[in-house]
């Protein structure tokens, strides 16, 4: 049957490329060849053991209902105290809305920032949703192509020349997704102040904040409490599948937060809200560091072992699990390149056309969410394929 009608913005959401590869990779597997997985920005480790217990207790003690919209109580409480105890920020917990994954926080914000029309500015790379969100709620948005010279993040000087009178916001992620680069704290600051002079709002995303393996540790709470700051129990948390995440609003949004909140999620999961309660506990805390840290290993042997097959990666990334590497060395397909190599060896890693259109045909994320043993065996099998 032909569809009737089609909201003409759906024609302007394009789907992750990547699942179709992710769709080819289950059907290799599922016809007894051996695929290495580095193509998901997931990480491989499961949820905590204390998260876990605490979600079956839970359960067992009836919490399966809806809860407030902007989360429980408790858990809005712990975030907030979390702020106070990483970074000496005093934070109402009134401040923090629990959100169904950083997703649900990124929609929350350009619905209650973006009229039909308006812009937002964001960095090509970039993660490939936050167009979508933009366009979801009408508003357009605007990539903006960076390279390796700033890092693969925005400038102070690139959005001050690509501001327009249709400019209503700017959203920047640090560690970056598919980079893992920083925005430094001094950049940020530049950022904040060029943004509050045009009468914008800053959007940060700290999803990543975490997973950080050296340099400048913050949060954009701490330049500025009219920021909108974004961050999630997936990554750090290993929390994917329970869908939980989380805004910082500035004061006097509270409340057009919630009442959006209240209308299109009406609360999140209850269960996976009390289970995060254990998020912040010490053992947990030495649970996600150890993983931190596993993390960073991975990352020091990926990336050698990349620039030395003919990779290149010109800026070193000191968060997240990703490398964007340069294949211009390669190939001048990176597409065509990515499913050869699925085809031909079994290793699955995401093409650049999944986050934006500068340069894509010449890069290639690759996900360290796999052991180093897998990883030696992409390498090995990468090197011969490459010849
Ligand atoms: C930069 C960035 N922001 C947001 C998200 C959304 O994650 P979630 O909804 O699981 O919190 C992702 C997921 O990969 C991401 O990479």
């Amino acid at each position: 049957m032909k569809q009737k009608k089609l909201a003409r913005r759906v024609g302007r959401i394009v789907p992750f490329y990547v699942m179709d590869l992710l769709a080819r990779a289950k059907e290799l597997e599922s016809s007894g060849r051996s695929v290495i997985h580095m193509e998901v920005g997931e990480p491989d480790f499961v949820t905590a053991q204390p998260i876990i217990d605490a979600g079956k207790q839970a359960l067992d003690a009836g919490h399966t209902g809806y809860t407030p919209a902007s989360g429980i109580p408790e858990l809005r409480k712990v975030i907030a105290r979390h702020y106070e105890d990483r970074f000496g920020i005093e934070l109402d917990p009134r401040r923090v809305i629990v959100t169904p994954g950083s997703s649900g926080a990124l929609q929350l914000i350009i619905g209650v920032l973006v009229d039909p029309g308006e812009e937002v500015l964001m960095a090509d790379p970039g993660y490939p949703c936050n167009k979508n969100f933009v366009e979801v709620f009408s508003g357009v948005p605007v990539p903006l192509a960076v390279g390796p010279e700033t890092g693969y993040q925005l400038t102070a000087d690139l959005l001050e020349r690509s501001w327009s009178p249709e400019t209503s916001a700017v959203l920047v992620a640090s560690p970056s997704n598919p980079t893992g680069t920083l925005l430094s704290r001094l950049e940020m600051e530049k950022i904040y102040e060029l943004v509050k002079s045009k009468g914008g709002i800053l959007i940060v995303d700290e999803i990543y904040q975490e997973l950080v393996y050296s340099g400048d540790s913050y949060t954009a709470l701490d330049i500025g409490d009219d920021i909108f700051v974004i961050n999630s129990f997936s990554k750090y948390f290993g929390m994917t599948g329970w869908r939980l995440g989380w805004l910082v609003a500035p004061e006097p949004y509270i409340d057009n937060i919630d009442c959006l909140a209240q209308n299109i999620f009406l609360s999140c999961s209850a269960p996976a809200q009390y289970a995060a309660l254990q998020a912040f506990s010490p053992s947990c805390h030495q649970i996600m560091e150890e993983r931190r840290l596993a993390f960073r290993e991975r990352r020091d042997f990926l990336l050698p072992a990349l620039t030395e097959i003919g990779f290149d990666i010109a800026v070193k990334p000191e968060g997240a699990f990703y490398l964007y590497a340069n294949c211009s060395k390669l190939t001048d397909d990176s597409f065509k390149f990515c499913y050869d190599l699925l085809e031909a060896e079994g290793v699955a890693i995401t093409p650049g056309k999944d986050f934006g259109s500068n340069k894509p045909e010449q890069h290639i994320r690759f996900a360290y969410t796999t052991s180093i043993e897998k990883m030696k065996e992409a390498v090995k099998r990468l090197k011969r394929f490459i010849g």
